[in-house]
């Protein structure tokens, strides 16, 4: 019975995928830059989708996919109650939530500010923990604008390598929560399969993917 891996599309699958390949699995027709969304290992043991990263929960507690691949900030943003078993961190697609606003230009946290982002849950619960009153408009994505256009005073959004941030004119205000990629499994498959699942998860854990 092959394991069925949703895999978040975007920066992780591709790191993902090579490693997978680098560790023995062949999948004939995938590259990089396919358009398609299925892939199958030469050896019949492991099906890849590519999802998009909000859907990876869903498809894995509806066990439409035995085991998911997914940051955990989309994990925490999107489906934070979800029935689904958390089995490994990779280690890998390592990032952090911030504060960020425009460089140069102090913005008063004091004050009730408007803040632009793709992950409202996490920013208001971040707000409310530390007591400051904010709107939040919910962006789905080139939230580094929000600012720049007056939309927002800040935005709560991830920094990997700060490029974004720097390239649009933008700083850290402060940085709050660190992320990395998550292995997910479905709790029926991780009964049916154990087996299978427990070896995909010893093949991941073997090599630093970071390397
Ligand atoms: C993400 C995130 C930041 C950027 C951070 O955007 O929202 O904009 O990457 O990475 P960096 O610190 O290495 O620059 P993404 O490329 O996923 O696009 P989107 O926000 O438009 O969805
Ligand atoms: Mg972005």
């Amino acid at each position: 019975m092959a394991i069925h891996i949703a895999l978040a599309k975007g920066r992780i699958h591709k790191a993902v995928m090579a490693y997978l390949q680098e560790s023995g699995y062949a999948f004939p027709t995938y590259t990089a830059d396919s358009r398609k969304l299925i892939f199958e290992d030469s050896t019949g043991t492991l099906k890849v989708t590519l999802v998009k990263s909000p859907d990876v929960a869903v498809y894995v507690e509806r066990g439409a996919a035995d085991v998911g691949i997914v940051g955990e900030d989309v994990l925490l943003e999107e489906a934070p109650g979800a029935g689904v078993y958390e089995i490994f961190d990779l280690g890998i697609g390592r990032c952090r939530m911030a504060v960020a606003a425009i460089a140069g230009k102090p913005v008063d946290m004091t004050k009730r500010i408007t803040v632009g982002t793709k992950y409202p849950r996490i920013a208001r619960r971040h707000f409310e923990q530390n007591h400051r009153s904010v709107d939040i408009i919910k962006l789905n994505g080139s939230v580094e604008l929000a600012p720049i256009v007056g939309l927002a005073d800040v935005i709560v959004d991830i920094v990997e390598t700060g490029n974004t941030l720097k390239a649009n004119g933008l700083e850290v205000v402060e940085y709050f929560m660190d992320f990395s990629a998550r292995m997910i499994c479905n709790p029926v498959s991780f009964k049916m399969k154990y087996e299978d699942i427990r070896r995909l998860v010893d093949v991941v854990k073997e090599k630093d993917l970071e390397a």
